[in-house]
């Protein structure tokens, strides 16, 4: 089995590009943000938890995501591997998910880094607030504290994966398609 992290900061084209990926290299594709969105939609405890930290842009915390991942590593079957977007997104989760996969006899096979600036981060998630309505989209300052956060406590994963021998950065400047071209790219080395 193949695992994937797919990595970079909010609004660097994770989710857009995740749906290409999946598809070429039959994967799961599983988004922490996405499954955190839809607790809070379907109004679950865990949701209800978890929407504070979200709308303020903080990181809700590693036990609640490590559950979600390895609940899914449990559950889905017929693919050939996963592609985890926005996990892990703090050095504990990184050795959670290790232990998780030795535990399976398994690694992560690569960590794809979409990388783009910090101004270009505030455009893309202006342009996202028109269209999609996330509540943690809306207001400058959580944005702000979102790459605040995404500096803090996600980008020593950098480093983290480079000494791993994994890490595979991509320019995330550019069309979705010549982004995508370039994933492939890296993923095919
Ligand atoms: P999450 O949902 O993961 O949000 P994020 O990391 O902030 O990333 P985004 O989803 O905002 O960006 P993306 O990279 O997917 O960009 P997209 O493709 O949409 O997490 C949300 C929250 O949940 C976190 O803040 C935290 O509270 C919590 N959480 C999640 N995981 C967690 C974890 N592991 N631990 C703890 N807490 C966790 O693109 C953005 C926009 O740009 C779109 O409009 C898109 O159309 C556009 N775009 C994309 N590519 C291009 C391009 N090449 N050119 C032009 N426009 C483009
Ligand atoms: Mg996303």
């Amino acid at each position: 089995m193949k695992y994937y992290v797919l990595f970079g900061p909010p609004g660097a084209g994770k989710g857009t590009q995740a749906g290409a990926m999946v598809e070429r290299y039959k994967l799961c594709h599983i988004s922490t943000g996405e499954l955190l969105r839809s607790e809070i939609a379907a109004g679950t405890e865990l949701g209800a938890k978890a929407k504070a930290l979200i709308d303020a842009g903080n990181l809700v915390p590693d036990e609640v995501v490590e559950g979600m991942i390895e609940a899914k590593f449990n559950s889905v079957k017929n693919v050939e591997g996963f592609l985890l977007d926005g996990f892990p997104r703090t050095l504990a989760q990184a050795d959670a998910l290790k232990d998780m996969l030795s535990r399976r006899g398994e690694s992560v096979t690569a960590c794809i880094s979409l990388m783009i600036p910090d101004a270009l981060v505030h455009e893309r998630i202006a342009n996202r607030a028109k269209l999609e309505g996330r509540a943690d989209d809306a207001r400058d300052e959580v944005v702000s504290n979102r790459v605040k956060t995404y500096h803090e406590k996600t980008e020593p994963l950098i480093a983290y994966y480079k000494a791993a021998g994994l890490y595979r950065e991509i320019d995330g400047v550019g069309t979705i398609e010549e982004v995508r071209n370039r994933i492939f790219e890296a993923m095919e080395k």
